[in-house]
């Protein structure tokens, strides 16, 4: 069993989400405005949907924490829906139904095969939990986990890179990647952003949406989180299957990923030098700070795309599930683009997946036993 886990529950337009996260140590000092910080970047973004502005998410702590400090015991996190007061006949727990069921399917989406799997005939009782708001969860245990790398002087950040074919500058391979982006876009680059807002604009105008590409960092991971002895111990393909586990990614690259296929060996890998002062060091980080399914003390780079939002306002051909008859496809309230704000969610995903090999390798109940562990640990491979 995974020694820190959690789970989510909760739909779209229910009464909240919840998730319970436990395995977080006990002495871990929890800041709510940064957590909340991070669920209002995950709201914005030029391209968003009606939804975000009804919503202001904040995080309620019911459980694990007292006094601003983890106890060790599971961490309880809830998001209230407001959008429930004008759902609360179509959405009841107990009652007679209400409203009219949907029955046109959306191409891209978990509408029809959801009714399929789980013989249901109201495509509403899929698509309320196939709903990425489910990620406004993710994102608020990830802002838990990236309180924990931080006391272990580990961060997490992100960056939009492409947004419908429009690319923003990008620091050269193996460089310092450019500074953290505080635009809405989260992009960094202002030329690029105003650019990709153009052609959201555009897509809009005509009905349509569009995906993109965002790029997650982490600094500071120490050397062999994660290990070569088994597959599922291997760090790229469990961040990586995280990352892929947010709705909508479908590709994900780590360091020079997919650039690899063009590169020989000899300008593919990263060489080794030392000297007094580094250490062992590298000069470049095509790697992505990963080599044999472990950390490299590298920055941490992982790319992923997500595909155009399936819920078109021009809506796609479909077929309805009742009649079997041709129809357009249903509308539900959507984004046009929602690429800065699955950026947020992938840091997330990485920030839990991080702090799970941490807490793998450096296990303790307290953080103190943890920094300790590190501490050791550290100054072993650094004396070697
Ligand atoms: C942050 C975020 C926001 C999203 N917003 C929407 C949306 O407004 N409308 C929509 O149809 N899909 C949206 N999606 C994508 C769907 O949730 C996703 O395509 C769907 O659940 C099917 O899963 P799949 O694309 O992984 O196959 C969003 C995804 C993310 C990560």
């Amino acid at each position: 069993m995974a020694n820190l886990r959690f789970l989510t529950a909760g739909e779209s337009h229910g009464q909240c989400l919840t998730a319970i996260v436990e395995g977080i140590p006990a002495g871990v000092r929890i800041d709510l405005d940064e957590m909340n910080a991070d669920m209002a970047r995950r709201q914005q973004g030029y391209g968003r949907g009606g939804r975000m502005k009804i919503e202001t998410d904040q995080v309620n702590v019911l459980s694990g924490v007292r006094f601003g400090e983890t106890l060790g015991s599971p961490i309880t996190l809830q998001v209230q829906n407001h959008d429930w007061k004008n759902w609360k006949q179509r959405m009841a727990v107990f009652g007679e139904p209400a409203g009219e069921a949907v029955t046109a399917a959306r191409p891209g989406h978990a509408d029809l095969i959801g009714i399929q799997k789980y013989d249901r005939k109201d495509i509403r009782d899929i698509l309320e939990r196939a709903s990425a708001r489910e990620t406004a969860t993710r994102v608020a245990v990830g802002a838990l986990a990236k309180q924990f790398l931080k006391a272990c002087d580990i961060s997490v950040t992100s960056k939009v890179i492409n947004i419908g074919g429009v690319f923003a500058a990008t620091a050269p391979d193996g460089q310092q990647p450019s500074p953290v982006p505080k635009s809405a876009m989260n992009c960094g680059d202002p030329a690029a952003e105003e650019r990709m807002e153009q052609k959201i604009t555009a897509a809009k105008a005509v009905g349509d949406t569009l995906g993109g590409i965002f790029e997650v960092t982490v600094h500071g991971a120490p050397i062999g989180l994660g290990s070569h002895i088994q597959w599922d111990q291997r760090l790229d393909g469990r961040l990586a299957g995280a990352i892929m586990s947010i709705q909508a990614i479908k590709g994900i690259e780590i360091g020079a990923g997919f650039s690899y296929a063009a590169m020989p060996g000899s300008q593919a890998h990263d060489e080794l030098f030392y000297d007094e002062q580094q250490n062992i060091y590298r000069k470049t980080n095509h790697a992505g700070g990963l080599e044999g399914g472990m950390t490299n003390g590298e920055d941490i780079l992982i790319r992923a795309v997500m595909k155009p939002i399936p819920t078109l306002m021009k809506p796609l051909h479909s077929v309805d599930i009742a009649s079997k008859t041709p129809v357009l496809a249903s509308k539900e309230r959507s984004d046009v683009c929602a690429v800065p704000a699955a950026s947020v969610v992938g840091e997330a995903m990485a920030a839990f997946v991080v702090a799970q090999a941490v807490i793998e390798k450096f296990g303790g109940d307290a953080l103190s036993d943890v920094l300790q562990f590190i501490a050791d640990y550290k100054s072993r491979i650094q004396g070697e």
